[in-house]
């Protein structure tokens, strides 16, 4: 049976929106990055990437529960170089996961990389991360290259994920 707070957050999910990330989420973004350990890269590179670069784009789903505040749940962020859709972020609430987010996230991503003539998706995550690389899998993608060393604090080796687009 379903307890009473994993109920709220399945209606929270089902009122769910996305919308495109901005530099105006960053104060939240630290935060939520911090509970699904990925690794904020300061305030002023987000910025640079959201208003400077044109390649990156990213967007945030927000969930409205019931009669709680508006609240930050996850969020991409990505780019698009030669023809290459990078995944570079992907993060869901833990209280949020399981409820299909993730998904809504990764569908909203490949559209808009297809949007942008991008012809595969690519990915680095830790080969510690079961959770992320079923994900994934689900997701039609496969391994399909290493990298020693990839990631710091620990010092871990990175799966490379990729599928067509
Ligand atoms: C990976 C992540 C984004 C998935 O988000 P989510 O909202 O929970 O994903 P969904 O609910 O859309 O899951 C879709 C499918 O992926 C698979 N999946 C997701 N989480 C899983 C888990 N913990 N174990 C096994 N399979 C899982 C399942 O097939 C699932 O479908 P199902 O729920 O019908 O079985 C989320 O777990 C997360 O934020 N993890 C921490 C941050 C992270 O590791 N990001 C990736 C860095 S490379």
């Amino acid at each position: 049976m379903l307890s009473e707070i994993n109920a709220a957050n399945i209606d929270a999910a089902a009122c769910c929106y996305l919308a495109r990330l901005g530099v105006e989420d960053l104060e939240e973004l630290g935060p939520l990055e911090e509970r699904t350990s990925l690794t904020f890269w300061g305030a002023d590179s987000y910025r640079r990437f959201l208003e400077e670069i044109p390649g990156y784009f990213g967007a945030k789903a927000v969930v409205l529960p019931d009669g709680g505040a508006v609240r930050l749940a996850g969020f991409y962020l990505a780019r698009a170089v030669d023809g290459d859709l990078e995944l570079l972020k992907l993060g869901v609430l833990p209280e949020f996961q399981r409820l299909g987010i993730g998904t809504r996230l990764m569908d909203a991503c490949r559209a808009e990389g297809t949007r942008r003539c991008c012809t595969r998706c690519l990915l680095e995550v830790r080969k510690s991360n079961q959770r992320a690389i079923q994900f994934y899998r689900a997701h039609g993608f496969g391994i399909s290259g290493t990298r020693a060393n990839y990631y710091s604090n620990p010092v871990e080796d990175a799966w490379v994920m990729e599928r067509d687009l």
